[in-house]
């Protein structure tokens, strides 16, 4: 079936507005700024007029957990892909944030329904920081496009190629070609706790395999998040 595509000028979250069409799946929403963003964790993901904000709706059948992993391994090599498209060097950090300089450059939200018969409504959010300008509270951890190539981009070619990848399959093998940290010494935060482990590398089901105190650990992305050692990202 072919992919429905909506372009708004202004919504509350891209996410929220595919919630509202259950059944418009496959469906690609995107906006030129969003008064509700959402982010990660019930954050809020300031979305000014000069990013792309889209979110992809899709109902699978016969879903099982490991699909989650696709469908995030997805919209990571699709936003690498795309940065790459407009010569830009990015990299990914575990499990799904997009670097570029070592700062972000886009956050994804990833909001799955289960229904009955393993069926599963998944709505991916992207938020690509292009041309915006960061508030001044994030240019530590934040970075865009726009200040990588140290000129504004044309914001329509960069979404045009967004939404061209994420239509895409991508495997495992591809999101890693995007990893510059296997090897190094990372923390592993969960819970308040914070851990010291040397990663080692991402498997089939996007577990990170890691050394934790001599022994070799698989860590699934919903139990931990990664945190490099000499960053602030
Ligand atoms: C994060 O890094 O915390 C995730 C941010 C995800 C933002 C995108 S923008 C498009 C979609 N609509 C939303 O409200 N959020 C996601």
């Amino acid at each position: 079936m072919k992919t429905k595509i909506i372009e708004l000028d202004e919504i509350d979250s891209t996410n929220e507005f595919c919630k509202r069409f259950p059944n418009e799946a496959d469906l690609i929403v995107c906006a030129k700024r969003q008064t509700k963003g959402k982010g990660t964790k019930g954050r809020s993901f300031i979305s000014d007029e000069g990013g792309v904000y889209v979110s992809v709706m899709k109902r699978y059948k016969n879903f099982d957990f490991s699909n989650t992993f696709s469908i995030m391994i997805n919209a990571c090599v699709a936003v690498c892909n795309t940065l790459k498209a407009f010569n830009l060097n990015p990299t990914v950090k575990w499990a799904n944030d997009v670097l570029l300089n070592g700062k972000k450059v886009c956050g994804t939200l990833i909001e799955n329904r289960l229904g009955a018969d393993n069926t599963c409504l998944s709505i991916v959010g992207i938020g690509l920081n292009v041309n915006n300008l960061l508030p001044e509270e994030l240019k530590e951890i934040a970075t865009t496009m726009r200040e990588s190539k140290g000129r504004k981009l044309n914001l329509k070619s960069v979404r045009a190629q967004l939404i061209k990848n994420l239509q895409n399959e991508y495997t495992v093998e591809e999101y890693k070609s995007f990893v510059n940290w296997f090897g190094q010494e990372v923390y592993l935060d969960a819970n308040g706790q914070r851990l010291s482990a040397t990663a080692l590398d991402v498997d089939e089901k996007g577990n990170l395999i890691c050394e934790i105190d001599g022994e070799i650990q698989k860590i699934s992305s919903a139990e931990m998040s990664l945190r490099f050692k000499c960053s602030t990202v």
